[in-house]
């Protein structure tokens, strides 16, 4: 029954050999990019690369600030934390995600609360969201705390799944509405967006990454998107070991973090930077290829990108008729050479979060038992 899947995945890629999932694309000016840092002999958080990935990103999305950091979860980690979240309060996020997503909350020392995800969009629910405030919090003082746990409800976190939109306007309205900030996880989102706009600047704060496996790489690597000037000088001066700017005196003024990206990645990010808009034409190609082939077929439907919104196609996802089909479908795929993957399993099935608070998650636990990812990398000859 896969065998033209197979056939098709192999036509795309033209190639006998292993189909990974995501691959990085290099070129000779990523190569040559790095020499060049590597010549300037700036290879740390100091150096030009660093600051024009900033700027260069930050005019591609049309935002003020581009902080770039190490990674995306240490992103996320700082955004969480210049967001507000201390010690003891909750975030509200969707359980169908990467595990980096919840952990940077309990590295705030924090405690997640999953709320379900949209069957569409996949990324968390308005619906669901407004429901589990109503239900679960009260307003005191102007600030949002969990009536069960009197702990204040300090930022709630969508996340785009594998570069589709969530509903994020929605998202928005309801947290103003509930005075929470919104921080964004596009992780998987760069060169996503909701009518015009980029994902990631819809909330307080968003996040990126430049991980291996994501759309474009600089080895490891992550961003603090926002418009708010203050919020994205104090990421700056935390992630720089909280130093004091001074020509040759070393004063820190409180606990920082050496989190900033490395101008040696930053090298790196620039050069895949400049291929960007060509690796997002090539996917939006497959996505286009993958949607006609897998039209008529009976056993799965494939995820679309929610009307009104475009999406990267990080990943492309298929929805399989139940738990035996998908794994059907992964092993088949997967002993052919053609690397498929389910979802994550739900944050809320983890030890490490079994015991956190959560919604009616039944949308969640409907998908991660059907959802498979397929081959997704741009391709090299392109
Ligand atoms: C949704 C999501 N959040 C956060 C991260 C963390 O990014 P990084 O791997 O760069 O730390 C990732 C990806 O890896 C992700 O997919």
């Amino acid at each position: 029954m896969y065998s033209d899947l197979i056939s098709f995945v192999r036509d795309w890629y033209q190639t006998d050999q292993l189909i990974p999932l995501h691959e990085p694309r290099f070129k000779n000016v990523d190569k040559e990019y790095v020499a060049d840092a590597i010549d300037s002999t700036f290879v740390s958080s100091v150096g030009e690369y660093v600051t024009k990935f900033e700027h260069e990103l930050g005019h591609y999305l049309g935002v003020n600030n581009v902080v770039a950091m190490v990674n995306g979860t240490t992103a996320l980690q700082l955004a969480l934390k210049i967001a507000g979240v201390r010690e003891g309060h909750e975030v509200i996020t969707q359980p169908l995600t990467f595990v980096a997503t919840a952990n940077a909350i309990v590295h705030n020392n924090a405690n997640p609360v999953f709320v379900d995800v949209n069957k569409e969009t996949l990324g968390l629910c308005p619906d669901a969201l407004s429901r589990f405030l109503d239900q679960n919090a009260e307003k005191k003082n102007g600030k949002a705390f969990n009536k069960e746990t009197c702990k204040l409800i300090s930022a709630i976190v969508p996340m785009h799944t594998f570069g589709l939109p969530c509903k994020i306007k929605e998202i928005v309205e309801i947290a103003e509405n509930w005075d929470i900030p919104v921080v964004e996880d596009s992780a998987e989102a760069l060169g996503s967006k909701v009518s015009s706009q980029h994902c990631g600047t819809f909330g307080k704060i968003g996040i990126l990454s430049f991980n291996g496996n994501k759309i474009i790489t600089c080895g490891g690597g992550g961003a603090i998107i926002t418009n708010d000037d203050k919020l994205a000088n104090r990421a700056k001066h935390l992630t720089t070991t909280a130093k004091v700017n001074h020509q040759w005196d070393y004063a820190h003024d409180e606990i920082g973090y050496n989190f900033r990206m490395s101008n040696l990645n930053a090298a790196l990010a620039c050069a895949q930077f400049t291929q960007l808009e060509g690796i997002l034409k090539d996917k939006r190609e497959l996505s286009n290829s993958y949607s006609l082939f897998l039209k008529d077929v009976e056993w799965c439907d494939y995820v679309k990108e929610p009307e009104g919104c475009t999406s990267n196609y990080w990943l492309n996802a298929v929805i399989t008729s139940g738990k035996k089909e998908r794994d059907e479908l992964l092993r088949i795929t997967n002993d052919s050479g053609i690397t498929t993957r389910p979802a994550w399993q739900l944050m809320s099935d983890l030890k490490m979060f079994k015991d956190c608070q959560k919604g009616e998650l039944d949308n969640a636990k409907w998908l991660r038992d059907r959802i498979v990812n397929l081959p997704s990398s741009a391709r090299n000859n392109v």
